[in-house]
């Protein structure tokens, strides 16, 4: 397999690490706006650097990974599957319902599978919550709990174009949820406030937020995002049923120490960044993107299921800006 990569900054250069060292793959063809950027990462990696866009489709890869900035994915996306070629994205497929369904429409013309990067559907604690909630060993789904926390925001100039901080971060938790659980959440009511930089208000956005779901069950849920976690990268789940609750992200370096005497869990650092809490799932969830190339496999994670995500996103965004609970069928129509 040739696999092409478009966009190698930080999340597109990781990707690449991994893909070029994998047992199946025979070369990498990586391409940047930068192209010295493409260059001093081919050389990295010892793999090949191609100096335009253009020049990846044109020298016959196999398959194509996409990591550029959010406002290019849904063309690049279109132009891989009617290029015949397999394609993984980074998340979002785009910032508005409409861009997504029409890259949505677009794909599913190709018959070719698209791979949207929500790579909690491969961090292994999240896996093995979903599967003890599928065999019945928490009885029936009674309420979830969401964290989702960085302990530093990202640069001023990532929020004007980010999409606001469901968009950009709690889509994760909308996306994980849903998939998780496998129900739909039908209602949103969301709650922000600007506690820290300016630059998040001025943008239209908040660096804190609480966000009430009910899913199509009735399970209610609670989530919270926050830009400012001085504790350090806060991501857990907590999965409450008749029979027993499991807790996602509880281990030795959850970022919370205990107020009871005698408690010294957890005891371990705190993940600083994101990168680290969910490096194996970054990984994993890029090797399966490989062995959807290899084995014609359908994706793990369609454009349909990024945009139902996205009607989440965008139904909190109105909850918090309009002050009312939202129903996401209003988004869907
Ligand atoms: N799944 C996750 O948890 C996660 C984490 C980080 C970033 N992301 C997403 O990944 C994407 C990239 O983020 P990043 O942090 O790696 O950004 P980045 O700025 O580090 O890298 C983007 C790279 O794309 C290049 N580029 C820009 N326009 C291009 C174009 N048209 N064609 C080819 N290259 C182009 C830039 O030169 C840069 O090297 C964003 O959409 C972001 O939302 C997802």
């Amino acid at each position: 397999m040739r696999i092409g990569f478009l966009g190698v900054g930080r999340i597109g250069a990781s990707h690449a690490a991994v893909v070029a060292g994998h047992p199946d793959v025979e070369s990498v063809v990586l391409a940047d706006a930068d192209p010295g950027r493409a260059r001093a990462a081919a050389e990295r990696l010892g793999v090949t650097a191609a100096d335009a866009i253009d020049d990846v489709l044109e020298t016959g890869v196999d398959a194509l990974v996409i990591a550029t900035p959010t406002d290019s994915h849904a063309e690049l996306i279109v132009r891989g599957a009617e290029a015949g070629l397999p394609v993984f994205c980074e998340k979002p497929v785009a910032l508005d319902v409409a861009g997504t369904r029409h890259v949505r429409d677009a794909v599913c013309a190709t018959g070719m599978p698209v791979q949207i990067g929500f790579q909690r559907r491969f961090d292994a604690g999240y896996v093995a919550a979903r599967e003890a909630l599928a065999s019945g060993r928490l009885g029936e789904l009674r309420r979830l709990h969401a964290i989702t926390a960085d302990p530093t925001p990202p640069h001023a100039s990532y929020i004007p174009t980010s999409g606001g901080i469901y968009k950009d971060c709690l889509i994760h938790d909308f996306d994980v949820i849903r998939w998780l659980t496998g129900r739909e959440i039908t209602e949103v009511t969301a709650l922000g406030a600007n506690r820290g930089a300016a630059f998040f208000g001025e943008a239209g956005d908040v660096d804190e937020t609480v966000v009430l779901i009910t899913l199509d069950d009735g399970t209610l849920g609670t989530l919270h995002g926050s830009r400012y976690n001085g504790a350090g990268c806060d991501v857990r789940l907590e999965v409450a049923g008749t029979e027993g609750t499991v807790a996602v992200g509880l281990d030795d370096h959850a970022a919370l120490r205990s107020a009871e005497s005698g408690v010294d869990f957890p005891a371990g650092e705190p993940y600083p960044t994101f990168w680290e809490r969910f490096a194996p799932a970054y990984a994993a969830e890029i090797s399966a993107f490989v062995e959807v190339v290899r084995d014609g496999r359908p994706s793990p994670c369609p454009v349909e299921e990024a945009l139902e995500a996205l009607y989440v996103a965008e139904a909190a965004t109105r909850s918090r800006v309009e002050g009312r609970k939202v129903e996401v069928a209003e988004v869907r129509k």
